[in-house]
């Protein structure tokens, strides 16, 4: 592993940035193994929650929805797994062998809704070995976070110092993005002694089949992200990262290298990677370390230390500070043009106009300097100049 990935998160030295998040892909030793050999980080486990319909997941629990038109389509996975399937005492023994043959860090993460099981638990992964904890905080089909979104500040700023008083390992607290506020949510994070925070877990969702009136998948809501989710993610972590002192796991939508150098921009210190290995296998590890790596290369990084956090604070605009003159007017390449229309349909300023001799199109007065028909035109003939 080359040495500039390296990174420490809260005290675990890890040997890249790229973690594997909690979910099925870190469910037993053989996916950490993979986790391992292809050169992540650490794994934060599969969540091993104290509510026992949790420990049961139905079949299928999955289906990926491509839906849309043309130029306008979403990728969203949309899934209904639940948590770790075998006792604590199960998942404790697990542990136990990651740390005895495997050299990547194993982050345990329990979901419980009594401060005993918390208490409890948290000194049985400590035990056996975990490196550190992180407690599931998010998970969108857990009741105490599905029915009780309104109380979740109320449930960290209770549970974490229960966590943090039974163990001396590093403890992670992970988010769901079904708040009001993220940035007060990691402050609340912050006061209860949380050492880092895990920017997201995945929202409930909805698919509906039309012609049986039903949800998809179970009849219910399900968990359900893609590649989009990243926007979110990002916004809210370059949020975090000036209001808190707390190092950020980010997490969501990671679908290449350029990712991963996106959420460290934003102030991540390491960043958690889930569908993808669901869809493309655990070798893709390698790709985005690789990516990560071309990136430092290209712009002379000596560690990933030195682009962290670059993207916040003062290098994000505030509404006040956009500056609004109107600058930039479309222009039409006529060599390129084809007339195929697609522009003038979708102008809402009727600023382009068809010359039906030249059979092309062309800019009028009403342009508005949108920018949105050079991201349409199929032949790439429209670009945005100075006015
Ligand atoms: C099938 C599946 C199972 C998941 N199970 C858990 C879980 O047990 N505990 C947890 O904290 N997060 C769980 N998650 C959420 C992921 O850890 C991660 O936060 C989320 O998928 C966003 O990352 P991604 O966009 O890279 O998939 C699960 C996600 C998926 C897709
Ligand atoms: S979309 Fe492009 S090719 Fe089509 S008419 Fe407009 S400028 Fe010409
Ligand atoms: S830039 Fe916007 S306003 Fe101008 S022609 Fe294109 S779509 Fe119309």
């Amino acid at each position: 592993m080359d040495e500039r990935l390296k990174v420490n998160y809260a005290g675990l030295e890890l040997r890249s940035p790229i973690i594997l998040a909690s979910s099925g892909i870190t469910k037993a030793y053989e996916n950490v193994a993979k986790a391992d050999k292809y050169g992540a980080g650490a794994v934060v486990l599969k969540t091993k929650f104290e509510e026992e319909l949790m420990a049961h997941s139905p079949t299928p629990r999955f289906t990926i929805i491509r839906r849309g038109k043309g130029d306008y389509t979403s990728t969203t996975n949309m899934s209904y797994e639940q948590g770790y399937e075998f006792s604590i005492d199960d998942y404790c023994d697990e542990i136990r062998r990651m740390k005895a043959d495997l050299e990547i860090k194993v982050i345990a993460s329990i979901g419980c809704s009594t401060k005993e099981c918390w208490a409890e638990w948290a000194k049985k992964v400590e035990a056996a070995g975990a490196d550190a904890i992180e407690m599931n905080l998010s998970c969108p089909h857990s009741d105490y976070v599905m029915g009780n979104t309104g109380r979740i500040n109320d449930f960290i700023a209770e549970m974490t110092p229960v966590v943090k008083g039974a163990v001396s390992i590093p403890v992670f607290t992970k988010m769901t993005p079904q708040i009001e506020n993220p940035v007060f949510t990691a402050k609340v994070m912050e006061a209860a002694g949380s050492d880092g925070i895990t920017a997201f877990s995945r929202c409930l969702g909805m698919d509906i089949d039309i012609e049986n009136q039903v949800p998809v998948l179970h009849g219910g809501y399900g968990g359900h992200g893609g590649p989009w989710s990243i926007h979110y993610a990002l916004r809210w972590i370059s949020d975090m990262y000036t209001k808190t002192e707390l190092p950020i796991s980010g997490c969501g939508g990671v679908v290449e290298g350029d990712d991963i150098v996106k959420y460290i921009l934003a102030g991540s210190t390491t960043v958690q990677v889930c569908f993808l290995i669901y869809t493309y296998g655990y070798s893709i590890i390698e790709k985005l370390n690789e990516g990560l790596l071309a990136y430092m290369d290209k712009h002379g990084y000596k560690s990933v230390e030195d682009f962290r956090g670059i993207v916040t604070g003062s290098k994000i605009k505030m509404l006040k500070d956009v500056d609004r003159t109107k600058t930039l007017i479309a222009s039409i390449d006529e060599n390129l043009c084809v007339g195929c229309g697609r522009c003038t349909d979708i102008c809402i300023f009727d600023g382009i106009s068809f010359d039906p001799e030249k059979k092309k199109a062309f800019i009028n007065a009403k342009c508005d300097g949108c920018a949105l028909c050079p991201c349409f035109c199929p032949r790439k003939a429209i670009s945005m100049v100075k006015r």
